[in-house]
Order: structure tokens, then sequence, then C-alpha cells
């Protein structure tokens, strides 16, 4: 097995078992590995539990190479979980995309194929969004409507509050259903075998003399290699720039990622994923509360000396090494997320000091429930935070890196480019996420202080970099530049549309004729953060866009906000859109997305003079036709 760049490990596809068990598969859609480690934990009971059944753990990407195989791949299923995240507007996450799209759009056509297979879903869902869990509630009633039989009600986890918990109490649901299915009269029922989960840990082997460090390889197009979140490639920023006035008490980043020669390339309104590090003082306070030197070398090992796994099939695959441990801290651990439930127990089983270990084991039971989630989720408590208030709490690096701290994810953003004004380079506008959180620290976002403090080539040789690959959006413009469009996108939510808008001057340039486009932006204050104003000022003098409404919401001794501004045109607006138009909303989805989706709906009301319902009804056309687009976070 090897590991790559982010240690991922390529796995052989298995045999199939034909020990005349009964097979169990265990799907998982997940984007930052929840999901994927509720599916391994998922396994791992169920394998204590049950010997009479054979379990797989599978990432839905992994299942089929094409789209004609699900079918038949389904059909060979003996009883299947899936474990599915919801993200953005309601979509699925990379992994699951191409399997969601083939099951949910051929549901209607098909009847109930799936001959009873016995099923049960858990989503993974943030109840603050509007969507709350739609991929896994889609999933579940697709799986129903074709022949599926439902063991369990579909998991509705909440990210808002405790997902541990949501996903415990559906795990109860889901052990008397296969004590059915998979144990025999005689066997004993499986309360019976009360079942601790084993913690994850590695193999950390600390290499004393040291020994030479791993050189870190990065994908690069050369007709095997591939760009993606596993493979990432190695980007140079060559630009870095303040995008706020100094009159401005916040930050806004204006970054370029030099491509070329790199083969990764991009579509306008795709996303880049950026894996960054976090900051070093985070990293020094870590290995301080771990008692190591930060240039210990290490090297992480999921198996055995001799080779054998260890045991616990819910560990993640090792990262490379050897490495030092400030490598380590700084690219692997996430330190700055409030710790889960399961780590609060690992940190448990090594605190020295009986009265540390009892309140962790009470903050991680049932009992302690609402302290958990007043102390840790309501405090927003970083994870570093929780071990310096546990000082005698120090766990063995093996047990931290698979147990306690989760591995540091990519970030997404827009990106505020199009190819065809930069094909080399990718930018990104980013809001520097720096403030103080409930208990009075100061949160650092670890992406956005990472590229507020990254130095470009254009200012020194010696120039920052970072792993990035793209993911595709479906924030596309029309394909006829002569529709026209509706933009709204306040704050940082004007990054796709600065790509829009540079796609469209190239169109322009080249002849073709453009429809209408109309942009609102919103901010704080003109003088402050009205970012890329030059540019958008431009635009509209040569236009590629043909109105720029400004929302400023604290100038005046009212808010004023781009909905207010959509409202005020609103039967302007709604004539382009009724005439074939394309609307997009790119920003916050919890307030403005939402707020301007209401008024969407009260426009159409009185422009078609139409009831609520049936306004609705027009809005929801309007998405499932693709002329209402959201890039929303
Ligand atoms: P505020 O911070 O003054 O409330 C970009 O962040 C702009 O979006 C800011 O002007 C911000 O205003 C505004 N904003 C905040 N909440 C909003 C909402 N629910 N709808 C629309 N705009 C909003």
């Amino acid at each position: 097995e090897k590991p790559t760049p982010l240690g991922r490990v390529e796995e052989e596809e298995e045999e199939e078992d034909d020990s005349g068990k009964k097979k169990v598969t265990v799907f998982f859609g997940t984007q930052t590995g929840t999901a994927e480690g509720f599916a391994k934990a998922l396994v791992e009971e169920a394998k204590a539990r049950y010997d009479k059944a054979v379990f797989k753990v599978v990432d839905l990407d992994d299942y089929a190479a094409d789209d004609e195989q699900y079918e038949e791949k389904l059909k060979k299923e003996k009883l299947a979980f899936f474990m599915l995240a919801t993200y953005g507007d309601g979509e699925p996450t990379d992994n699951a995309a191409r399997f969601y799209k083939w099951f949910s759009e051929t549901e209607k056509e098909r009847g109930p194929w799936l001959s009873n297979l016995p099923y049960g879903v858990f989503g993974l869902g943030n109840r603050q969004y509007e969507h709350f869990n739609k991929v896994a509630c889609t999933v579940d009633e697709a799986l129903n409507e074709q022949g599926g039989k439902r063991l369990v009600p579909v998991g509705l986890g909440d990210d808002d509050q405790c997902i541990e918990d949501d996903f415990t109490a559906w795990r109860e649901q889901v052990w008397p259903e296969l004590d059915q299915l998979l144990r025999d009269e005689d066997d004993q029922p499986s309360s019976a075998t009360p079942y601790t989960a084993a913690i994850p840990q590695y193999r950390v082997e600390i290499h004393d003399p040291p020994v030479p460090l791993y050189e870190e390889t990065y994908a690069t197009q050369n007709g095997q290699a591939f760009i993606d979140i596993h493979h990432p490639c190695r980007a140079n920023v060559a630009v870095q720039r303040e995008l706020h006035t100094p009159l401005s008490d916040r930050s806004c980043i204006h970054l370029e990622f030099d491509i070329s020669g790199t083969g990764l390339t991009y579509e306008t309104g795709d996303h880049v994923g950026v894996y960054a590090e976090n900051l070093s003082d985070t990293v020094e306070e870590a290995a301080k509360l771990l008692g190591y030197p930060l240039d210990t070398i290490i090297s992480v090992h999921s198996d055995k000396e001799d080779g054998t796994p260890l045991g616990g099939s819910s560990l993640l695959p090792p990262f490379p090494g050897p490495c030092t441990l400030q490598t380590a801290l700084a690219r692997y651990a996430d330190l700055l997320n409030p710790p889960r439930k399961a780590a609060l127990v690992a940190l448990a089983s090594h605190a020295s000091d009986p009265a540390e270990a009892e309140r962790l084991k009470f903050l991680s039971s049932p009992a302690g429930k609402d302290e958990y989630s007043q102390w840790i989720t309501v405090s927003q408590r970083s994870l570093l935070e929780v071990m310096a208030e546990f000082p005698s709490a120090k766990p063995p690096l093996g047990v931290f890196f698979a147990a306690v701290a989760p591995r540091l994810q990519p970030r997404y953003y827009s990106i505020s480019s199009s190819p065809r004004y930069a094909s080399n380079r990718i930018h990104v506008t980013c809001a520097l996420v720096y403030g103080p959180s409930p208990t009075g620290r100061i949160h650092k976002g670890v992406c956005s202080n990472w590229m507020k403090n990254s130095v470009p080539s254009e200012k020194s040789q010696y120039c920052s970099w970072a792993p990035v690959f793209v993911r595709q959006s479906n924030f596309k413009l029309p394909s006829d530049p002569s529709v026209p469009i509706v933009m709204v996108g306040p704050g940082t939510g004007l990054a796709p549309f600065r790509g829009f808008l540079q796609e469209r001057a190239a169109i322009q340039k080249s002849g073709e004729k453009l429809g209408p486009a109309v942009l609102f932006f919103g901010c704080r204050n003109r003088q402050m953060d009205y970012i890329y104003e030059d540019e958008l000022k431009s635009y509209v003098e040569n236009g590629v866009l043909t109105e720029l409404v400004l929302a400023f919401s604290r100038e005046g001794a009212t808010k004023e906000y781009v909905q207010h501004k959509i409202t005020e045109k609103g039967s302007y607006i709604w004539n382009l859109i009724a005439q074939g138009g394309y609307l997009y909303v790119c920003g916050d989805a919890k307030g403005m997305a939402r707020d301007v989706h209401r008024t969407l709906h009260s426009i159409v009301q009185e422009q078609e003079s139409v009831d609520s319902t049936s306004a609705e009804a027009t809005v929801k056309k309007l998405q499932t036709e693709g002329r209402y687009l959201r890039d929303v976070w």
C-alpha cells in the first residue's frame, strides 16, 4: 500500500466473499471525512456484533466505473447502509455526486427493481441550511420507491448540534433490525454483548537519530496522474493583495495561484480547493501541549511492525513520512475546531489525573450532553483550548493523530477569474476570518490567515505555495451569451461574478453580442470594503455589465441590503428572467441567500399576480430548469 501525498491508500477492488456469509455494504458520501468515519465506526461495531456477516465500507466514487454498472451492482447487494452528507445548496458531496445524479434522476422510470434490498440511510447536514439533509432524504425515498425495504427511518444528523449523538441514536435503532437479519435464533441478542469502540491509534516511529525526510510529490497531468482532492498539484502564489481600504477594520485578500505547467484546468464558476497549513503559533502550542519538540521526526503507520494491519477499521490511512512533528501538525491536524466526543474519550484514556479523566468522560457521555453543548459547541472551544484545560491528558502521538485531532481539510473558494482571461491563474477572493470567539480566544481561520500571510512570487523568489485542486460546479453562464443574466453577490459573493464578467469581456472582444447583465453588489461602506470597484466601473463603461446596483449597509441610518434593491427593481428583474434569463446568487446561505430567495418569491407573486403556492411552483421550475442557480456557503 502506497500512500499518496495526502495519505489516502489506493485500494484494490476486493474479491467477492464466497464463504456463504451475508454481505453488508456501507456506502459513504463524504466531504470532510465525517461520513466516512461514521461508515467505518458502523462497520467496526457491526463486526463485533455479528460474525455471520461480512462488512464492506465503500466510497461511492469507487463503486462503479460508469453509470451502466450501478444497477447491476446494486441488484447484487444483500443489505446496504448509506452515510450521506449534504452540502451547500442541498448538494451531494463530490464523491457521491455521480451516484446521486444517476440514482435520483432515474427513479421515476424504473419501478421496484431493488427487490426488497433492506437498507438504512443516515444523513449528515446542518439545520441552519434550507435544504437540511436533502441528499440523505432523497436517496432514502428513492430506495424505498424503487423496491428497497427501509429498515429504520432516515437519520437526520445535525451538525449544528451534536451530530455524534444523532448518529449514536440512529445506530441504536439499527441493531435490533440487524439482530433479526444477521443472527440465528439460538444466538444471544446483541444487547448481551455490550460494545465499546476501540480508540484508534497509529503506530508512530520516532526517528532518533534523524533520518532523511519524505519528499512530497504532487500530481501533474502526465497521462496517468490526475488532479483531484486526493492528488492536488502544487501552485505558487503569484499575486497577493489587500482589497479593503485602510479605513476598514477587516481584511479581504485577492490572491492568484499560478497554475502554469501544472496541467490543472478550470472553468468559470468552479471552486478551488486549497490545502493550507496551520499558523506557526498554533503548531507550537500544540507541540507544547503534547510534550514533544517540534523537530521530532516521526513516521506514522497503520500496520504493525510485521506488516499486519492494526485493529480497528476506523483508522484513516496515515499521512506520509518521515516528517517533522511541525509538518505533521501544520498540514494534517485540525487543531482549532471544537473536539468531537470521540476525541474527549481518547483524551480521557490518557489523562493521568483521575479527576480530569472523569470530567472528560462525563463531557462525552449522554449525561454530559448539555454541558458538552454549552462548554464546547456554543463556546466554540477549540481542541487546543480543551487540551490546555486538561494538562494531564497527554495522548501519545499515535492516538493524537488517529483519534484526537481530525485530519485538516482543504478549504473551498469560488474562483474569481475566468480561464478566458487568465488561463494560467486561479484567482481567489477571500475574507479574513479573524476575531474573538465566545471564550475570548482570537479565532484565526486557517486558510484565510495562511492567504493573508502568504508571500507572492511578484515580491519574493521564496514565494508561498499550496497543494490545490479544482472542484467543478454547475454555476455557469448560459451557453448563449445573448440570454439576460441577473447576478446577486454581496461581499465575497462577488467572486464568481468577477469570473463571469471576465468571460463576458472575452466574449465581447471576440465580436459576439452580449445580452443584458445586471449585478447586485453589497458591502458595508463605499470607502472601506467596496472590492474591485474600478473593475466593476469599467465593465459598466464598456457594456460588459449593463447595470451595477449597489447596496451599502452601514452608510445611512438604515441597512440597505441587496434584496431591498432587488425589490425596488422587481418588475425590471422579473422581465429579464421571464424572457428566459438566468438568476445567480452567491454568498452567505443562512442569511443573504435565504432572504433573496424570499424576495424572489414575493416578486413572482406580485409581478405575475399569483398566490404564494403558484409563485413557489414558478421558482421551483426556474430551479429545475437550471435558470436559478446558487453558489452558497
Ligand atoms: P451588514 O454586515 O452591515 O449587516 C456583505 O457582507 C454585505 O452583506 C454587508 O453589507 C452585510 O451587511 C450584508 N448582509 C448581511 N446580512 C445580510 C442579509 N441577510 N441579506 C443581505 N445582505 C446581508
